[in-house]
């Protein structure tokens, strides 16, 4: 075992300082069977400046929920029950909120305790701080906002039956404190369990397991009249996993372990996209060792859900335009599904690591796709990834933009600016440029061990460079050095090593968009037989200055008009609006009023804008109608982008 600069809170407090940088942070090995919860990293850079928590000091482990959903006035309300571990002599608890209203604290016996909130951050929220007079359980009486970030409350319109209202979370990165006041830290993992009250006809589904399959009635009390519907989630999670959905939702099986949750006129569509999940998890399994969490479940939201999809344990949530029809962009859902192993077994410390959620995830998520389905699908998906990581570099103003940094050591600010293609497509590229260097049969022993060592745990960029010099590259002076790991892990843009991934099947298409640019279709062979991702590719690989005849020929050759791909569709609104396309204008309406992921919707608009005085009345005109419907995730963002006036 390593030497642990990792101090359990209770035992030695305050070890901080002992870490230099030779001797990175390792967690000590706990047996991953192991229900203790693992302490906290409390390294300097794992010291997350996104919660005001103290966990040196006094923690939370374990949260109970007892709430109603009032669909009506938009709140949850109800109360929250806190164990906390503390320091012997602690005499305050510090909790994360944003936009609670709470109505009182009491310890286990109900004797109330006094509490204080600090100011309001526009991002952070405020800390709730509570005199503990030697509690270990603290009852919080609240009530969540309408307005709350994490919380989106949609009226029955909004939802494919169109007869029931609906409400979702989304916690990533630091939005569980509008409906949880708790430590909001990826670092610290927490065990809960609710009990969550909604009117009859509506299901409550949660990222935990089941404890009762139909709601119990209530018979009186506030809540009487509705049915409550109870979870736990038994293994320690960071609270951007807490996650609810309420609504109109049916389930289907899709194996022994695994199903699909969503609106009843979407059932049949979803099962049919999703067919090869129980495949899927045995797939991942097989590569990096067994999936932990019991069931795997997919939620498929309504059309305002601000992601593509959200790896809430047990139960991904997804958007439905992840649904083509012809299960095209399933990787989506290798993605969600490889965040079982990185990022919810093994966590992020701060957001500053946020890389090593998600560059592992798509590395991962590619190896699932190579695998279950083929290595031409896997490397077109690689080749995709090549070109959004240059265009960002472009966006950033070139490949020495501080932003093109794996780890962001983060000095403030929103952690939802961290979700570009570099921690995603750059990170991925590190582990692949480690497996090329090693070969895949050492980097997969390596990287199993890892998940299983360091299960329940978090993980720094430090700490697991460490682990690579420890247990992979041992004293092979020459591996290091080809290696570059700082370079990679610490510096700008791509180093020199990185191993770049040419599609067969996209070269071809690349011809293609070069003939069909000079040419238009004549000589073309007819697209028929290409697959979603090669017309995602030829769209992107047109030049972007397009004249009305060949737009024109475009929008018939790959029939543009009836297009159930959202990938493509979204290729093609991008390069229609480079063009000034007017045609193509009523479509990117209904695009945009149709559904809100970010991805989707920021480019869209950020387009728009660029388009001078053709393109910014446009822009503003589509949001003043799309933006009631849009989650926070996605205003927030676009909001910066389409100002009035400019
Ligand atoms: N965990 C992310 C979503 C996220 C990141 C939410 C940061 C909030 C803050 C999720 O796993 C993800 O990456 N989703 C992608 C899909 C994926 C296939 C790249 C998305 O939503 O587009
Ligand atoms: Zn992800």
């Amino acid at each position: 075992m390593k030497s642990a600069h990792i101090v359990a809170l209770v035992a030695v407090p305050l070890l901080l300082g002992a870490c230099t940088p030779k001797s990175p942070p390792v967690a000590p090995a706990v047996p991953p069977s192991s229900r203790a919860i693992a302490p906290v990293l409390l390294t300097p850079e794992a010291r997350d400046i996104h919660s005001y928590a103290q966990p040196a000091i006094a923690r939370v482990t374990h949260v109970d929920l007892d709430l109603t959903a009032d669909f009506v006035a938009h709140r949850l309300a109800g109360t929250a029950s806190l164990d906390i571990e503390a320091q012997p002599a602690a005499a305050q608890v510090v909790l994360d909120t944003r936009l609670l209203d709470i109505a009182a604290v009491t310890d286990a016996q109900g004797t109330p305790l006094e509490w204080s909130l600090g100011e309001n951050d526009a991002i952070l929220g405020a800390p709730l701080t509570v005199q503990l007079k030697g509690a270990r359980r603290l009852l919080i009486r609240y009530t969540t906002r309408p307005e709350a970030p994490a919380l989106q409350w949609l009226k029955p319109e909004q939802t494919a039956g169109r007869q029931h209202p609906y409400l979702f979370s989304q916690g990533q990165a630091v939005l569980t404190r509008s409906w949880v006041p708790t430590q909001d830290s990826p670092g610290i993992r927490q065990t809960w369990s609710a009990r969550i009250v909604a009117p009859v006809g509506l299901r409550v589904v949660m990222s935990a397991e089941m404890s009762n399959a139909t709601g119990d009635p209530v018979a009186d009390g506030p809540a009487a009249g509705g049915l409550a519907w109870r979870f736990r989630m038994e293994q320690p999670v960071p609270p951007y996993l807490i996650s609810i959905a309420i609504g109109d939702i049916a389930f289907q099986s899709l194996g022994p372990r695994t199903g699909v949750y969503t609106e009843p006129s979407m059932l049949q569509r979803a099962a049919a996209e999703f067919v090869d999940l129980e495949q899927m998890v045995k797939t991942a399994e097989s590569i990096y060792g067994p999936y932990r969490w019991g069931r795997y479940d997919l939620l498929i939201l309504p059309p305002s859900f601000p992601f593509g999809g959200m790896e809430n344990p047990r139960l991904t949530f997804a958007t439905p335009t992840v649904i083509a029809g012809d299960r095209s962009l399933v990787s989506l859902v290798a993605h969600e599904l490889a965040h079982s192993w990185s990022g919810n077994l093994v966590t992020n410390a701060t957001w500053a690591d946020f890389w090593l959620n998600e560059g592992f995830t798509v590395y991962y998520e590619n190896r699932i796709m190579e695998q279950l389905y083929s290595k031409e699908r896997a490397d077109m998906l690689r080749d995709i990834e090549w070109d959004e990581l240059h265009e960002d570099f472009a966006d950033f103003g070139g490949a020495d933009s501080p932003k093109t940094r794996l780890h962001q050591p983060l000095v403030g600010g929103d952690p939802d600016d961290l979700v570009t293609h570099i921690a995603y497509n750059k990170g991925a590229l590190f582990l692949r440029t480690i497996e090329a260097a090693v070969g895949r049969e050492r980097w997969d022993t390596f990287l199993r061990a890892y998940f299983d060592r360091h299960a329940f745990q978090t993980q720094t960029t430090a700490g697991f460079l460490a682990e690579l010099r420890a247990d992979l590259i041992h004293d092979d002076a020459a591996l290091e050095k080809s290696l570059a790991l700082d370079a990679w892990a610490y510096g700008t843009g791509l180093p020199a090593n990185a191993v770049y991934t040419r599609s067969e099947a996209f070269a071809k298409i690349d011809a293609q968009a070069a003939a069909f640019a000079k040419r238009g279709p004549k000589a073309l062979p007819s697209p028929q037989d290409w697959t979603s991702d090669q017309r995602v590719r030829f769209l992107n690989h047109l030049p972007r200055n397009l004249d009305r005849t060949r737009l024109v020929e475009l929008q018939q050759f790959l029939n543009l008009g009836t297009q159930g791909n959202s990938e493509v569709l979204f290729a093609w609104l991008r390069l229609a609006v480079a063009n000034r396309y007017d045609p193509a204008l009523p479509q990117l309406e209904t695009f945009l009023t149709s559904m809100g992921r970010r991805k989707f919707v920021l480019p869209l608009f950020t387009d728009l804008m660029g388009q001078g005085a053709w393109g910014r009345p446009i822009a503003r005109r589509i949001y003043a109608s799309a933006r009631p419907g849009y989650h926070y995730v996605t205003t927030n963002s676009v909001d910066k982008i389409v100002q009035p006036g400019t």
